[in-house]
């Protein structure tokens, strides 16, 4: 698979919804959150690969604004989850030159999990190699919101589209070129609303704690397939 893969045709942004820890585990008569520590440990392997690959920055689903909703355990066990994930891994990322980036609403998160999301960032922030972008309090609407209520604050009476990416949490990380999501689900879930706008969408139905380098080298290759044509007509 690996031989397959184009080198000079890599999207530059990967992005991905992590769906199916919760089937997962009930697959196995285990509790939920055994998925999502399974979970966790695709999303190791899946930085190796991209960053092995020369992807440039790789952007994960970790939890939404809505999945607050959740069971109160289940909630607190991945917030547990996602702190011992940081803290254990930020010295791997900088051994990696791995930069680490949080993309979310930071205002209503407990300040536990915000002191850990900001000393990942301090501390691997002088890395330049890949960017690694964890999504967690985010929803797309919510960002477009914010974006709107920043530039009503700043006092523009005008905005272009160009403007206007500016207002969003990562002005300066390219849109996705793939977005990948994993079990079977074919929706976006309020996922990058804005920054979507012409990413090749790829669905697999492997349960996210199951996805492994050959999926990964799978999508790419699909993407690879792909005619990207903005709304142009693409003379051959
Ligand atoms: C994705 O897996 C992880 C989060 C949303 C936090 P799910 O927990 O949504 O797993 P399913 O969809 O219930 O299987
Ligand atoms: C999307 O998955 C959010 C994350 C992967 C963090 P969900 O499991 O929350 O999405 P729905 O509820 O199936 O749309
Ligand atoms: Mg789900």
């Amino acid at each position: 698979m690996f031989e397959n893969i184009d080198k000079e045709k890599l999207p530059k942004h990967v992005a991905i919804i992590m769906d199916g820890n919760g089937r997962w585990a009930k697959l196995r008569g285990l509790p939920r959150i055994y998925g999502h520590r399974e979970g966790a440990k695709a999303v190791e392997k899946t930085i190796r690969i991209a960053n092995n690959l020369g992807i440039e920055y790789l952007t994960v689903f970790a939890f939404s604004t809505e999945n607050w909703q959740r069971p109160k355990e289940e909630v607190e066990a991945i917030m547990s989850l996602l702190v011992e994930y940081i803290n254990t891994k930020v010295p791997k990322l900088i051994e990696e030159n791995i930069k680490l980036k949080f993309m979310g609403r930071r205002d209503n998160l407990p300040d536990m999990i915000l002191k850990t999301i900001e000393e990942g960032e301090e501390k691997t922030k002088h890395c330049d190699g890949m960017t690694f972008i964890v999504a967690l309090n985010y929803s797309g609407k919510a960002e477009i919101t914010d974006a709107v209520n920043k530039i009503i604050s700043s006092g523009k009476k005008h905005i272009t589209e160009k403007d206007f990416k500016n207002f969003l949490y990562l002005p300066d990380v390219p849109e996705p070129d793939l977005l990948i999501r994993t079990s079977g689900e074919q929706r976006i879930s309020n996922f990058m609303l804005w920054q979507l706008a012409y990413t090749e969408l790829y669905f697999t139905s492997t349960l996210w704690p199951d996805f492994d380098e050959e999926e990964f080298l799978k999508a790419i290759y699909d993407y690879q397939s792909r005619e990207r044509r903005f709304g142009k007509v693409v003379s051959k």
